[in-house]
């Protein structure tokens, strides 16, 4: 008989995630828009006055925290529906971010581009987000200063001063997805043209140019790794509205769990372009992937799945944040197989919980060989990051007996209810 179990942390109940059975998984999910785009967009609407809808929000605590941190520079930021938010501003705003608000969210440091463009200033703690080593911002800095800006860091705050940023060619060792958010952004409004090589091509980067492009900014080589900004006077931007891409991470997790529970789903607005290695490794796999034409993506499984070595690469190659939910779709695998992290080699603290699953997984520096096993084993576990948590519940949905997860607000912060949507198409899970 399965148990309850709700965590008490300070005398207050933290949810936890319980699923005590699954598969065949059958129906119909809708993919939301993009953690990782939406907080940008956000971000973006500060370099004009106006108002903004933005749409396929998806209901997410990273987007609340990012929406205090606009009101607290002095935006409007209001629910339309349910998945759509008004952003209104009007004249001068706050530059200095509040430290408290600041360290909850990584993308809090995308607010440095957009704020330095337009209002020459910004003051800022250094952005907080997942611990997964250290997580540093000197491409940020370097990019800015190339530019004529003035950065000064004490205390845990950087300090950012330029009265006008001029155009520069930058020329970056590794495509960094916020650095070459902020530098788009910051080049918007410099004097001249700014060149950005070997930049993130990302498909939430590409979102973020045509919302600018929407705009009014001048960016060419959208979605290549050089990007071409020409600068444009202060105030030529005008407000406007967009529908964020829908995100291919919170795709590529129902992908898994129909690989480790079987069935077939379609899944309403995925986009099969911007997934292409992911889902190549997951064909390799035995998955079968068929395009829904201008609606989305079906996703079938056909029996167990067979060991295939993955490694992460920045877009297009297969991104770090789909790593988790590979390695708890290999745990399952007929075979071995090896996933190694190029991008962030202290991304593997999940490892342990899904080991605590049964799973067997041996590590060596950054890459983890990953046994297959027929199944999982159902336990307590607790995740510690977004992308971990999910993995977590794909491990979950792979395992016999209950398993129940705590570190539920981590999943919050980037899973638009990843629990009812998962419930929709047959899973036995649930919030407790
Ligand atoms: N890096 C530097 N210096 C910098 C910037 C980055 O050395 O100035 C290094 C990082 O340490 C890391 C690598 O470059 O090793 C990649 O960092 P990047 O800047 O590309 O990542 P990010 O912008 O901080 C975004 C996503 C992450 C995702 C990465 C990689 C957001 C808010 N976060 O982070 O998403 O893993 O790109 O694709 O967009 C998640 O959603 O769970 C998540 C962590």
């Amino acid at each position: 008989m399965p148990h309850h179990r709700t965590e008490t942390i300070g005398g207050v109940a933290e949810p936890v995630i319980r699923i005590d059975h699954n598969g065949p998984l059958t129906g119909e999910i809708r993919v939301p828009g993009a953690k990782n785009s939406v907080l940008k967009l956000m971000a973006a609407t500060v370099l004009a006055d106006g108002e903004f809808l933005l749409s396929n929000v998806p209901a997410i605590v990273d987007v609340e925290i990012m929406s205090q941190l606009l009101r607290s520079l002095g935006s409007i930021v209001e629910p339309v529906d349910s998945d759509s938010l008004l952003i209104r501003h009007e004249g001068d705003m706050s530059t200095e971010v509040p430290s408290e608000l600041a360290g909850q969210l990584r993308a809090s440091i995308n607010l440095l581009g957009p704020l330095v463009a337009r209002f020459g200033r910004i003051q800022i703690a250094l952005p907080g987000g997942d611990d997964f080593g250290l997580r540093p911002i000197d491409m940020h800095i370097s990019g800015l200063e190339a530019m004529g800006a003035t950065c000064h860091f004490a205390g845990g705050v950087l300090t950012v001063h330029a009265s006008r940023l001029k155009g520069a060619n930058i020329r970056f060792s590794f495509p960094s997805v916020g650095a070459t958010e902020n530098l788009v952004m910051a080049a918007i409004f410099a004097d001249g043209e700014t060149t950005i090589d070997g930049a993130a091509r990302e498909p939430e980067v590409v979102d973020l140019c045509r919302f600018l492009v929407a705009m009014g900014a001048h960016i060419e080589g959208i979605g290549e790794s050089t990007l071409r900004i020409t600068g444009v006077p202060r105030g030529a931007l005008n407000s406007a509205s967009h529908r964020v891409v829908p995100d291919r991470i919170q795709a590529a997790t129902y992908v898994a769990s129909v690989a480790v529970a079987g069935g077939e789903i379609d899944m309403i607005d995925a986009q099969r372009g911007d997934m292409e290695m992911f889902l190549r490794r997951c064909t390799e796999m035995g998955l079968e992937f068929t395009e829904l034409v201008g609606t989305g993506l079906r996703v079938a499984s056909s029996g167990r799945l067979t060991a295939v070595d993955v490694q992460t690469l920045p877009y297009p190659g297969v991104a770090t944040d789909y790593k988790p939910l590979v390695i708890a779709m290999l745990s399952v695998a007929n075979g071995s197989a090896v996933v190694t992290e190029n991008l962030y080699p202290g991304r593997f603290k999940y490892v342990d919980e899904l080991i605590a699953l049964g799973a067997n997984i041996t590590m060596h520096e950054h890459h983890a060989e990953i046994t297959g096993l027929p199944r999982l084993s159902g336990t307590e576990v607790t995740a510690h990051d977004i992308r971990a948590g999910a993995a977590l519940v794909v491990a979950g949905l792979a395992a016999d007996g209950v398993t129940t997860i705590s570190g539920v607000g981590h999943i919050d912060r980037g899973y638009d209810d990843l629990v009812g949507r998962l419930r929709g198409i047959g899973a036995g899970i649930r919030r407790d």
